[in-house]
């Protein structure tokens, strides 16, 4: 086998669901949290694992899939394949960046957000230790305003990270103008990609950043992870430091299993992780669904749903968090108000919804293989919770 088990045909976008056998029967908004796996990705790790139960493992073939994958998300974001590295996660690449940083000398600062998802928050704190003065954005409408940040960017500030799409409430960032505040003042612009790569269109921002993360688990359909893609600008190639390199990191990885040569690669490929073959088998299934509908017609899809389902909400009484339209991302969030959430997630799922709660919103996700059906299942169970329609 070469490749993804390829589908007969693929169908509509409003009928993509059909790739998705998780979605019968269930209204499924939790790809914030991990998104649902297709039919080919769970056909193609059976066949894999079959073939490694019966032969052994293919390794160089989990090697071609991850470059695969690798393009296949270069052409989701608009860059060149070159400037990706594969890291396994969000921390490890905020990892990788905070590592370029030695001692801060008299008034050199870190910019990032007081309620940013840890992965993107710890890594930066950390730098305390080594002298920086982290300076913590307060959110407002459920994500960082280029106006609160530039209060406290100054011309010692090293570094401003946030999320394109912030986790619990769907803010979505407005890249361009954070970059603004942040290259004006010479700082690394870091962006969290988790909630925002695969969902919504990046391509146009991405001149505006130094380092784009992204994992596999969300948006990207691999939901049992182990991959992740780091874009990194031409200038931070040249700039940072690759600390965690192996063979992998070889100008030809598989002429670069002893010393004492080092011939690092020239591209960002010199910041790779050794990556597990699975995962990396994984995701090239499960990005070839972008290249099958074509990733703008599942960016409107996106956008139609996520239209429909504020609406829903706001029809039914649960209206969704006040967010200005250019915030506005694939997660829609509902404050709870007075409902606790176990039990109204308990009820939703006795209706057959499946979704989350993150920091006080009950959060709702939506991927192009939701449909209309699942915002009307949403609905019906909203309205036979236990405290009936929420009155905000
Ligand atoms: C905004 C955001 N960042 C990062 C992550 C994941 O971080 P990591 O890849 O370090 O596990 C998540 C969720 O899993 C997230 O929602």
């Amino acid at each position: 086998m070469s490749g993804p088990v390829p589908v007969a045909q693929a169908p509509g976008i409003g009928d993509a669901r059909g790739l998705f056998p998780a979605t019968a029967g269930r209204a499924y908004f939790n790809t914030a949290a991990v998104g649902l796996a297709s039919s080919r990705l769970a056909e193609t790790y059976r066949a894999f694992i079959g073939e490694w139960a019966a032969d052994g493992l293919d390794y160089t073939r989990g090697e071609r899939a991850a470059g695969e994958a690798r393009s296949a998300v270069a052409r989701l974001i608009g860059a060149d394949a070159a400037d990706i590295a594969l890291i396994p996660s969000v921390s490890a690449a905020a990892g990788l960046v905070a590592a370029q940083f030695g001692p801060a000398g008299p008034g050199e600062s870190i910019v990032i957000g007081q309620r940013e998802y840890s992965s993107n928050h710890y890594p930066w704190r950390l730098l305390a230790g080594r002298g920086y003065d982290v300076r913590q954005v307060p959110f407002r409408n459920g994500g960082l305003e280029p106006d609160d940040i530039a209060r406290l960017v100054d011309g010692g500030t090293r570094l401003v990270a946030f999320s394109g799409v912030q986790s619990a409430t769907g803010h979505r960032s407005d890249i361009a103008a954070i970059s603004g505040v942040a290259r004006a003042a010479g700082a690394i612009v870091f962006v969290d990609g988790s909630q925002l790569v695969g969902a919504i269109p990046v391509a146009g921002d991405l001149r505006h950043v130094d380092v784009l993360v992204a994992p596999d688990h969300k948006f990207l359909l691999n939901a049992g992870r182990g991959m992740g893609y780091c874009y990194l600008s031409p200038a931070a190639q040249a700039r940072f430091t690759p600390v965690s390199a192996g063979w992998r990191a070889g100008a030809v990885p598989s002429d670069s299993f002893f010393g004492p040569a080092m011939n690092l690669s020239a591209t960002a490929s010199r910041f790779d992780s050794s990556i597990s073959w699975l995962a990396a088998i994984g995701n090239q299934a499960a990005l070839a669904v972008f290249d099958d509908f074509g990733a703008a017609a599942i960016y409107a899809r996106n956008r139609e749903l996520t239209a429909s389902l504020r609406a829903a909400l706001a029809g039914a009484g649960w209206d969704p968090a006040g967010l200005p339209g250019q915030n506005h991302s694939t997660i829609v969030s509902v404050p709870l108000g007075g409902h606790e959430a176990a039990p109204l997630l308990s009820a939703l799922h006795g209706h057959g919804v499946i979704c989350s709660a993150r920091d006080g919103n009950l959060r709702l996700a939506v991927h192009f293989y939701n449909h209309e059906d699942d915002i009307d299942r949403l609905v019906t169970g909203l309205t036979s919770v236990p405290g009936g329609r929420q009155v905000n």
